[in-house]
């Protein structure tokens, strides 16, 4: 009988879980009560675990299929596709590009065709203090809404830019960035396929609504942003090493708090597991463009990291 206890640590959404190493073969059982918490709390903690590239691979793989981060090559871990790294830490005396990933309102790969579905991050280093992960119940901002805006947005889809992530890219790179993923089009609000509940599905990275001018969708972007992320509908994680937390990007949208000391390490790997449900390209003539951007990437990446940190220097 598996000893899996899971403990509430906040009202709106998370849970800790202990009793269960992740660095070994999980049980059928194992994995099905971390799939019922999961589905419950939409963020679950680990803490203490001892997990690598492998092992957090291994782990991800109960929860769908690996996400193999074609869609930003920049700033995957060397050796491992599937991993992306968070990390401040210098490569060969340069800042890595995802070094000030996520600062702004978002659910993970959103910006493209086949959003994630599950996150998972292990933490390696973590500064003395800040570098939180905030993380906002979508549920609870959809419920929330009256139901006249419920039904606007139940009948809108969102178009999600690339171009709107936080982080502080130098230009040559985020403009590969964008080749890669021109603007892409998602319902406002989702339905989760095990929770059967409705979930807000706008943030941060959204530019406008489709059929309705900017002019026309800003004010009302920019009201659903505020609302989702009140702090009743908010969980706060502080890191500690060797937590891994994995969330749900269908229901929740997540910010890294960049309130840290830039010379101390914030230092993670992470996976995405990919979404069942396609959206669509805003503009499908960018389908091509997408496509050879995608080869060329894959051909050059490393060169393009190399190029892109010698930037920096
Ligand atoms: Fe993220």
């Amino acid at each position: 009988m598996s000893a899996i206890h899971v403990q509430p640590i906040g009202y709106a959404l998370g849970a800790k879980v202990t009793g269960v190493d992740l660095s070994k073969t999980l049980g059928a059982d194992e994995v099905s009560q971390i799939k019922a918490a999961w589905t419950k709390h939409l963020v679950l903690v680990f803490p203490g675990q001892d997990l690598d590239p492998e092992t957090l691979i291994a782990f991800t793989r109960h929860f769908g299929e690996l996400d193999d981060y074609a869609s930003q090559p920049f700033n995957r871990h060397p050796g491992h596709d599937e991993v992306m790294l968070l990390s401040n830490k210098p490569i060969d005396g340069k800042l890595p590009p995802g070094a000030n990933n996520g600062q702004n309102w978002h659910t993970d790969l959103s910006y493209t065709t086949r959003p994630a579905k599950g996150t998972m991050v292990y933490c390696i280093e973590k500064p003395s203090v800040g570098g939180d992960t905030m993380f906002a119940n979508m549920y609870l901002a959809y419920e929330s809404l009256s139901p006249k805006l419920r039904a606007f947005l139940d009948d809108t889809e969102a178009v999600h830019d690339v171009s709107l992530i936080s982080a502080r890219r130098d230009p040559a790179i985020m403009e590969a960035f964008k080749r890669l993923n021109p603007p892409v089009v998602h319902p406002a609000v989702r339905e989760h396929p095990d929770a059967h509940r409705r979930a807000l599905y706008v943030n941060d990275r959204v530019r406008t609504f489709v059929g309705m001018s900017d002019a026309e969708s800003k004010p009302i972007i920019q009201f659903l942003c505020q609302h989702s992320v009140q702090p009743r509908f908010v969980y706060r994680h502080r890191w500690e090493v060797r937590d891994l937390v994995l969330w749900d990007n269908r229901c929740l949208t997540h910010l890294a708090v960049g309130d840290y000391d830039p010379r101390e390490f914030r230092h993670m790997i992470r996976t995405s597991t990919m979404g069942d449900y396609h959206g669509r390209l805003e503009n499908p003539e960018a389908a091509k463009a997408a496509q050879a951007a995608l080869k060329a990437a894959a051909a050059t990446s490393q060169d393009i990291v190399a190029g892109i940190s010698s930037l920096h220097d």
